[in-house]
């Protein structure tokens, strides 16, 4: 028939913690061609816990790569040109399963829980003078409810299945990523158990110099070394799919997603930096193939490994745990919007917060406070107050939320930067991006394909040796066009916001005492 010929084409799995989606590119062009997105479940069985089916989870990758693979067939592409898939997905978050079985032995703990408060703040306060930064050295993190290893920990600790398939050696720990791919590549019968260098980095128990998890690491939390995925880089065949309509595609490219929107963003260079609006917000910026430490409270972070015998690149990272959850909330908890896109409607409605704050320390705050036992506030209610001031206040809270960590890297680099590039769902919110020039006082620009961690994941998974059907040169791509949104209102009124806010997150860490 009259099939449309456009050469190869490149797929990519986001896995995220709202959502999951599938994207097929145009390898020489870099454009979308089609997708398909499912909604992700996301259960509070007690105050602060938050975990995900992993099941559920799988079952939506299936579902998008089925769904998309028909929309590219009605399109009259032939989905045999897909010549790799990439997999991107929400970091930290904890499963372990059985190998035998290929069971999962607990929900997903997600990035975001905060059952383990207790069990840092014991770690903390017994490291040498209360230092929360005792591990940075070799981890680039503060010790945190954030990442993997507190959260393994606890499932080894309180889920007597997992203790046991520990013990009888049949338990595999993975983020979302290593869980995926070993389903993909055939569980149970022959799965491949692997994980690459941006997700191990986040798991606390991996050594960002020498690439590798680190046996003082595990021993310190107590983590037997022979669970863990093996590491690679971030583009490499892991496997090939073994079932569905991409049966003998290649898995090729593996991402966490905040580093596979910088990849996305082409911030290929030192001193380019990126910010993603998703469920949490996200500022990375390049530093190099040196790991640079913040003095900050930023985290360092493997950003990249585009092969296996190319260096390794680091970034410095801002990572806000609450921005489009906020949202959710709004919807879910208090019900004063139907849909997410209503959000901007309410707030522009009166275009002001009347002085009200709002700081939504739901999961504590991390950059660059770092502290478990914040809680989130409303602040400078009168009685004018109305839904819609409170609806511009959220949006307000992700934009402060942003400035901080930029002043932050700016801080730590001496280097200011003069425009911030971003991404992700909410910035489809033009009300959240002017905001967001307002309170940075610089320009935001934003490009016209908002998905860009799925394009780094392709992108990496294209570029891999054995397959190589996409360049990593950012000159051979097609030019990127982008929206710029300049700052607005005057820098005193800004600052005087800012200040403002500044007072509230105080309010807001010490809610306890
Ligand atoms: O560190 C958590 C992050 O990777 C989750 O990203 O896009 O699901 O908010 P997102």
């Amino acid at each position: 028939s009259n099939r449309i010929m456009l050469g190869p084409l490149v797929a990519a799995i986001d896995q995220g913690t709202s959502s999951t989606r599938f994207l097929v590119f145009n390898a020489k062009t870099a454009e979308l061609l089609s997708h398909h997105q499912v909604e992700i479940k996301q259960s509070f069985p007690k105050e602060g816990w938050v975990e995900e089916d992993p099941k559920e989870i799988l079952q939506s990758v299936y579902e998008c790569m089925d769904r998309t693979c028909e929309k590219l067939t009605q399109l009259n592409i032939d989905i045999s040109n897909i010549k790799a898939i990439g997999v991107t997905n929400q970091r930290e978050t904890t499963l372990v399963w059985d190998k035998e079985t290929g069971e999962p032995l607990y929900n997903a703990i997600v990035w975001l829980d905060l059952r383990t408060q207790s069990t840092v703040e014991r770690l903390i306060n017994k490291t040498p003078g209360r230092n929360k930064n005792h591990l940075k050295h070799k981890t680039g993190l503060p010790i945190s409810t954030y990442f993997s290893a507190v959260k393994l920990r606890w499932l080894m600790d309180n889920v007597e299945k997992v203790h046991e398939a520990v013990l009888s050696h049949r338990a595999m720990f993975g983020t979302v990523d290593s869980w995926l791919i070993w389903c993909l590549t055939g569980g149970k019968k022959g799965g491949v158990h692997c994980t690459d260098v941006t997700n191990a980095s986040r798991t606390m128990l991996f050594n960002i110099h020498t690439l590798d998890w680190d046996p003082e690491l595990c021993t310190y939390f107590d983590i037997p070394m022979e669970i863990l995925p093996k590491v690679r880089s971030s583009s490499e065949i892991y496997g090939l799919m073994k079932s569905g309509p991409l049966t003998g595609v290649p898995i090729s490219g593996c991402l966490g997603d905040q580093s596979a929107a910088l990849v996305g963003q082409m911030c290929f260079k030192d001193g380019q930096a990126k910010n993603t609006y998703g469920t949490g917000c996200f500022l990375l910026k390049n530093v190099g193939t040196k790991p640079v430490m913040s003095d900050h409270g930023l985290l360092t972070t493997v950003a990249y490994k585009l092969g296996r015998d190319k260096p390794a690149c680091y970034a410095l990272e801002g990572s806000v745990a609450i921005a489009g959850a906020v949202v959710r909330w709004l919807k879910d908890n208090l019900g004063i919007i139907q849909t997410s896109t209503e959000l901007e409607k309410l707030a522009a409605d009166v275009g002001t917060s009347y002085g009200c704050y709002f700081v939504p320390a739901f999961s504590g705050l991390y950059a660059p406070y770092w502290e478990p036992s914040a809680r989130g506030i409303i602040c400078g209610l009168t009685q004018f107050t109305n839904r819609s001031h409170l609806a511009f206040a959220a949006l307000e809270a992700v934009c402060f939320q942003t400035r901080e960590i930029l002043d932050a890297m700016n801080q730590d680099s001496g280097i200011h930067l003069s425009q911030l590039q971003v991404d992700g769902g909410m910035t489809s919110n033009r009300l959240l991006m002017q905001l967001q020039a307002d309170i940075l006082c610089i320009p935001v620009v934003k490009p016209s394909m908002p998905e860009t961690t799925a394009l780094g994941a392709a992108m990496a998974a294209g570029a891999a040796e054995g397959v190589s059907v996409w360049s990593l040169n950012p000159e051979d791509l097609t030019e990127v066009t982008s929206e710029k949104f300049e700052p607005q209102i005057n820098p005193e009124e800004s600052e005087l916001r800012y200040a403002r806010w500044k007072k509230a997150v105080q309010r807001a860490m010490n809610w306890e005492t």
